[in-house]
C-alpha cells in the first residue's frame, strides 16, 4: 500500500490551478532592493510544475526501479507505471492505439529527430514546412531531404494557397508536410486537419509539432483511416506542467517497423548474436537504454489534471486573458504586437504575445521587466529565426549585415522581439503587471542604468547582481558575467 498517498483528485476546476503551481508566491529580488512576487510569463518556453505533478512522483518515488525484465514487485509495477504512462499520453491526443505506437524521448526536438532520422529517404525527396516553424521543426529534415517553407503573410499566417502549389511544384517527390500546431510567437493556430487531407491527397506523410498547441487545446488525430488524419505528432512535457524530462511521438506503429532504430543498445532487441540482431518492435526498440521512468509518471499526472479541467476550459480561459492583455498593450503607445491583434481572431491563437516598444531594445525591455518588475519573459527570436525576421520585415541587406556582426562576435544588433506567454494559471494580475510595467518603460521611467554586453546582446543594470545562493543554497554560485556565460556557450 502507499503511504503518505493523498486521495486520487480527479475533478480539478481551472480557478484551482494557481494554487496548484509550484512557486506561485515566489517572491525574487528587484533592482530598487524589494522583493516583488514573480509573474512567470514564459510558459511557451517551460512551464512550472504542477504541486500535484511532483505529489504524485513523489508518491512513486518509494517504488521506483528500473523498467522492463526486472523481477521484483517494484519493478514490476514501476514497468506497469511506464507502460500505462504511453497510452495516456497516446490517448490524450486521441490516438487509435492498436494502429499506433507511443514513444517516449527527451522532448519535442528529440522526437522530430526521431521522425527524421527513421524515415526511409530516397533521393529527391521534399519536406514541405512553413516559415513559422521553430527550428526544431525545420533542422533536423533539412539532414536529410530538400526543405522547402511555405511564405507567411504580414501577420505571420500561412499563405493557404501556398500549401497546395508546393504539393503541385515538388510532385511526386513531397515525402513529409512538417507543421507546428501553434506558433511560439505569434501563437497562430494552423488548420492541421485541412493540412492533412492535402499531404494525403498527395501520398505525402503529415508531421504536427505540437509543443505550443498540446498544452493549450484539445487534440484529435482522427482515425487512420480518416483523410485529415494526422499521421505523426510530438510533444513535450515540460511545457505542460511536468518539467521532468518527457518528449512524445505519436505515429503508425508499422512505419516503426520499417528499417533500424535510430539508436539501438540495451532495450531495443529480442536476440543478439555476435553477427546477428533481431529488433523488437516499438515502442521499445525506439526508446534505446534506460528511460526516464519519473518523467513519465509525471507527465501521466499533468494530462490526468489538464484533462479533468477539460482542454476546452483551458483554451476559453487563456483566450480571455490574451484578449485581455492585447486589449491593454495595444493602448500603450509605442507597443507593437506581432500576430493577430483582433479579437474575432483568437479562438486560433494560443496564448503567446509577441511584441516590442519602439526605441528601447527587446533586449532591454526584458531586462528591465526583469530586474525592476520580477516578470519573467523571453526576448529575441525564438529559435525561429526566419519567422521573426519576416515579422520585423527585415530588409535582405540589413539581415546581411547583422549576420555578418553576428558570426563576427557582436550580437548587439540581434534582431528580436519580447515575448510573453500564458499558462492555464496565470491571471489578469500578472497581465496588469506587464502592463504596468510596459507603461513604465515606454515613459522611461525606471531607475536602471543598462549596459549591453556586445558578445551576447544582452542587457543588464549595471552594479546590480542576483544573489542566488540565498534562494537555492544547495549549490554554490560561481558568478559569471555575461560574457563569460556566452563564452562558455558558444
Ligand atoms: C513550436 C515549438 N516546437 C518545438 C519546440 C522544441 O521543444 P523542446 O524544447 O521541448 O524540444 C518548441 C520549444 O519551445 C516550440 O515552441
Amino acid at each position: 500500500m502507499l503511504t503518505n498517498t493523498l486521495p486520487v483528485k480527479c475533478d480539478w476546476k481551472i480557478e484551482e490551478l494557481r494554487s496548484n503551481i509550484a512557486g506561485i508566491d515566489t517572491k525574487v529580488p528587484t533592482l530598487d532592493g524589494t522583493l516583488k512576487p514573480y509573474v512567470f510569463l514564459d510558459n511557451g518556453a517551460s512551464t512550472p510544475a504542477l504541486k500535484h505533478v511532483i505529489d504524485v512522483m513523489n508518491d512513486f518515488m518509494p517504488f521506483y526501479s528500473g523498467v522492463h525484465r526486472g523481477t521484483g514487485f517494484k519493478s514490476i509495477l514501476a514497468t506497469k507505471v511506464f507502460d500505462e504512462a504511453h497510452g495516456i499520453a497516446g490517448k490524450f491526443v486521441n490516438a487509435d492505439l492498436e494502429k499506433n505506437t507511443v514513444i517516449f524521448g527527451k522532448n519535442t526536438t528529440d522526437m522530430i529527430n526521431k521522425v527524421a532520422n527513421r524515415c526511409q529517404w530516397q533521393g529527391e525527396d521534399v519536406v514541405i514546412t512553413t516559415l513559422m516553424e521553430h527550428h526544431s521543426n525545420d533542422l533536423p529534415w533539412r539532414k536529410y531531404a530538400k526543405v522547402v517553407h511555405l511564405p507567411v503573410d504580414d501577420r505571420g499566417y500561412v499563405e493557404s494557397e501556398s500549401v497546395e502549389r508546393a504539393f503541385e511544384q515538388y510532385k511526386g517527390h513531397v515525402r513529409f508536410l512538417a507543421v507546428t500546431g501553434a506558433s511560439n510567437i505569434t501563437g497562430i493556430v494552423n488548420p492541421i486537419h485541412e493540412y492533412a487531407e492535402i499531404a494525403h491527397k498527395h501520398g505525402a506523410h503529415i508531421f504536427v509539432d505540437a509543443a505550443q498547441l498540446a498544452p493549450h487545446r484539445k487534440i484529435d488525430v482522427l482515425p487512420d483511416s480518416d483523410p485529415r488524419h494526422i499521421d505523426f505528432i510530438a510533444y513535450s512535457a515540460h511545457k505542460m506542467y511536468a518539467p521532468f524530462g518527457i518528449g512524445v511521438l505519436v505515429g503508425s506503429r508499422d512505419w516503426f517497423c520499417l528499417g533500424d532504430p535510430d539508436a539501438v543498445g540495451g532495450g531495443v532487441v529480442d536476440i543478439v548474436e555476435e553477427d546477428f540482431v533481431a529488433f523488437s518492435g516499438p515502442p521499445a526498440s525506439e526508446e534505446a537504454g534506460s528511460p526516464n521512468v519519473p518523467g513519465a509518471v509525471a507527465l501521466a499526472a499533468a494530462i490526468h489534471t489538464l484533462e479533468a479541467v477539460g482542454m476546452d476550459a483551458i483554451g476559453a480561459h487563456e483566450q480571455e486573458l490574451i484578449a485581455y492583455a492585447i486589449g491593454k498593450m495595444k493602448e500603450i503607445p509605442g507597443v507593437n504586437i506581432y500576430g493577430p491583434v483582433d479579437e474575432s481572431e483568437f479562438g486560433g491563437k494560443v496564448g503567446v504575445v509577441a511584441f516590442d516598444v519602439e526605441g528601447v531594445p527587446h533586449a532591454k525591455v526584458a531586462a528591465i521587466l526583469s530586474a525592476e518588475g520580477a516578470i519573467g519573459v523571453r526576448n529575441g527570436c525564438f529559435c525561429a529565426h526566419p519567422y521573426v525576421k519576416r515579422l520585423l520585415q527585415f530588409d535582405e541587406c540589413m539581415a546581411k549585415e547583422i549576420t555578418e556582426e553576428i558570426l563576427d562576435g557582436n550580437r548587439s544588433r540581434l534582431p528580436g522581439m519580447v515575448r510573453a506567454s500564458f499558462g492555464c494559471y496565470n491571471n489578469r494580475e500578472d497581465v496588469d503587471r506587464l502592463v504596468e510595467w510596459l507603461h513604465r518603460i515606454v515613459k522611461g521611467d525606471y531607475i536602471g542604468d543598462y549596459e549591453i554586453d556586445m558578445r551576447s546582446g544582452e542587457y543588464w543594470p549595471k552594479n546590480f547582481e542576483f544573489d542566488f545562493t540565498t534562494y537555492f543554497p544547495h549549490f554554490q554560485f560561481r558568478h559569471r558575467s555575461f560574457a563569460e556565460v556566452y563564452d562558455e556557450a558558444s
